[in-house]
């Protein structure tokens, strides 16, 4: 028997020994995700003792944190850009570096004319993370996220029910751009860009929890940047902005295959936390 609170700290003590590096903050979501509270919840409830049902669902999600699987999966949601994001098997988890892409492309839209109502479309929306974040931010827009998976978009249509944006984002099962009609303000797109023959040495959260189709970018980890950069180049307005993510030392490469597209990328690719250029944008100039 013992407290909720000596539970957790037992709890983190074991994830920190497990070499899990986000030890105590695990601990904590898990504790209050078996116990069903919140943080204040936790608080209040932390010198009570634990009941049996409890400690042994708190057993049960221990375990599967041990054997690898990421708190998001285990809680089914993941807050990006202040938003809570559902999860399914078939989306990626969305990542805190990917907030860089809806930053850059905040900032080039911005750079434009001032525009209402954008249209903006986001290939391989996932959970519709980048989209949806976008759209809590511009008030008139409007958006499309695609995905080769039926059961992200539905996902990802969740997602945009849950934050209010029904109304202004439609979801389409399609190869990127290639059903998309009309032209766009705004391009935006976290491909997948690892290099096929990396994927076995990703770490365990990643390799086995995320899906392969969210990750595997072909050979040299490019292979959906070709693909969906000419797309998007033939539907963007005349001054309207890519932005897509890329993966560590592919910005220059990406940036090529922009220009190699018509596309004259930005000033420079903006950075993540850890300095790794992850955004990069070009504009399609007017003639
Ligand atoms: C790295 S995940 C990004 C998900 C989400 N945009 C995010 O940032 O969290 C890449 C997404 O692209 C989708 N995808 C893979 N191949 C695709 C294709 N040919 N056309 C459209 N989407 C594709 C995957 O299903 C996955 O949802």
């Amino acid at each position: 028997m013992m407290t909720v609170d000596a539970a957790r700290r037992a709890l983190a003590a074991r994830f920190t020994a497990a070499g899990i590096d986000s030890a105590e903050l695990d601990a904590r979501l898990l504790t209050g995700h078996a116990l069903g509270l919140e943080l204040t919840g936790m608080v209040r409830a932390a010198s009570r003792m634990l009941t049996s049902d409890e400690a042994n669902r708190l057993n049960a999600l221990a375990d599967r944190r041990l054997a690898g699987e990421p708190v998001a999966r285990i809680l089914g949601h993941k807050e990006f850009w202040g938003l809570q994001l559902s999860l399914s098997p078939a989306t990626l988890v969305p990542r805190p570096d990917t907030e860089t892409v809806v930053e850059l492309a905040l900032e080039m839209l911005r750079e434009n004319p001032a525009r209402q109502g954008a249209r903006i479309a986001d290939l391989g929306t996932g959970t519709g993370a980048i989209l949806l974040a976008l759209l809590s931010e511009l008030h008139g827009a409007v958006g499309t996220g695609t995905d080769i998976s039926q059961e992200a978009l539905q996902t990802a249509r969740g997602n945009a029910a849950r934050q209010g944006l029904a109304d202004r984002t439609s979801f389409i099962r399609c190869d990127y751009a290639a059903g998309l009609t009309g032209t766009f303000d705004l391009i935006v797109s976290n491909p997948p860009y690892i290099r096929s023959g990396d994927i076995a040495g990703l770490a365990v959260e990643v390799r086995d929890h995320d899906p392969r189709a969210a990750l595997d970018g072909g050979p040299d980890g490019l292979d959906a940047y070709r693909a969906l950069i000419p797309q998007a180049a033939r539907i963007l307005a005349p001054g309207a902005v890519l932005v897509v993510e890329a993966g560590q030392g592919q910005a220059g490469e990406i940036e090529g295959l922009m220009a190699a597209a018509g596309l004259t990328p930005h000033r420079s690719p903006r950075a993540d936390l850890g300095g790794i250029p992850r955004a990069v944008g070009a504009r399609k100039m007017p003639r």
